[in-house]
């Protein structure tokens, strides 16, 4: 059988009592399961507020908007973010009309806060921090800089459901203005498509729900609720479609409650890896920096020729991926290439190896024996 990069598990008998739950009862849409989840998750998590989403990218664009909005930002103004990403974050940023400026990533493929600094200006009014493969990276020190700049700060928490730090949720982190989830169809807690968005400001909450629910003032669960439906309600913005469904969230329920364990499961795997790499010249492993609870979303590794080592795991069956090729290099974001220097050089050795619940130790042995041989 042909081993995948990322293949999500689904617990499916308890999943689809879930979906019956929702469909006997006639509510698919927004509210019922979205509110429980919301609630499930401000206790996994910690944070005070948190929105049902369908994806993380809608989140991160709302994030930027209601910043945008609630702090007089304008057309233009920047944001600085990392190179080494899925492009929803950085497009967020050109969704509302504001530049994308690009900083260097560190050794844990996470914005390097020197050159954060660096890149600094009048016009800078926030960062989008990226927890690149669950890693919190320098995170506190960017929390640091943006206090002493007045910069708004964003987390992009896509890959970190689970990360813990000390027991806390890094979202969670004072200093944090805003950390977007998703649970997207590969991700750690998959579902098919969806995002949580969790503002440390309740007044920030509360705009999102109503910017997600196309600008109206109250949403069709809390009208209905009462018993009769009141179909009064008023517009006050020209809002978006955003929101998340009972369906997904009927599935995140199930999810949620074996994150934990899943995570256990890809750090033991990740040790076997990082043993079996550590002693190899040829290639540098890109840990976390802190070992206790990453969620380890994904597993790269640094090689000097990543396309005939996918090439060769492939001719076994076996496939690897690239997780991410440096933002500067497509064409929307060509005007800052050469800004990032290390984000450039290891764009081109970055591979990502077979991460998930279905690998058994045996075939974790099998990749490690495969990516030895073939990398000295
Ligand atoms: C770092 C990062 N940010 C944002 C996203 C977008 O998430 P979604 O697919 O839920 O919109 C992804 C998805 O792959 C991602 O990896």
């Amino acid at each position: 059988m042909s081993i995948q990069v990322l293949k999500p598990k689904f617990e499916i008998d308890e999943c689809l009592d879930a979906v019956r739950e929702c469909l006997e009862k006639g509510w698919t849409g927004m509210g019922f399961k979205t509110v429980e989840f919301e609630n499930a998750w401000k206790e996994y998590t910690g944070h005070k507020n948190a929105y049902y989403l369908n994806s993380n990218t809608v989140g991160l664009h709302l994030a930027v908007k209601i910043l945008k909005m609630q702090n007089g930002w304008k057309d233009n103004d920047e944001i600085i973010s990392t190179p080494i990403t899925f492009v929803s974050t950085n497009h967020v940023i050109l969704y509302e009309n504001m530049h994308a400026t690009f900083a260097d990533v560190d050794q844990y493929l996470c914005l390097d806060p020197v050159d954060v600094v660096k890149k600094i200006n009048d016009k800078t009014r926030a960062v989008i921090f990226v927890g690149y493969g669950g890693r919190v990276g320098q995170l506190d020190k960017i929390i640091e800089i943006c206090k002493k700049h007045n910069l708004k700060l964003i987390l992009d928490g896509a890959h970190m459901s689970g990360t813990r730090v000390n027991g806390v949720c890094p979202g969670t982190w004072d200093g944090v203005d805003v950390t977007v989830y998703s649970y997207q169809a590969v991700k750690n807690l998959p579902t098919g498509d969806s995002g949580m968005i969790c503002f440390a400001d309740e007044k920030n909450d509360k705009l999102a729900r109503q910017l997600a629910w196309l600008g109206i003032n109250k949403d069709t669960y809390a009208r209905s609720n009462k018993g009769t439906y009141a179909w009064k309600y008023d517009v006050d913005y020209v809002g978006y479609k955003y929101n998340g469904n009972a369906i997904m969230a009927a599935i995140a329920l199930v999810q949620l409650k074996y994150l934990d364990r899943d995570n256990a499961r890809r750090r033991e795997i990740v040790e076997i890896y990082n043993k079996a790499f550590e002693n190899n010249p040829k290639i540098k492993i890109v840990s976390a920096p802190y070992h206790d609870e990453c969620s380890y979303h994904i597993y790269e590794l640094i090689v000097p020729d990543r396309e005939d080592l996918l090439g060769e795991l492939a001719k076994n069956d076996i496939y690897g991926g690239v997780h991410y090729r440096d933002n500067t290099e497509y064409s929307m974001y060509l005007y800052a290439k050469g800004t990032c220097k290390y984000a450039s050089e290891v764009s081109e050795h970055l591979i990502t190896l077979p991460m998930h619940m279905w690998l058994t130790d045996e075939e974790v042995e099998k990749i490690i024996s495969i990516v030895n041989k073939f990398v000295k």
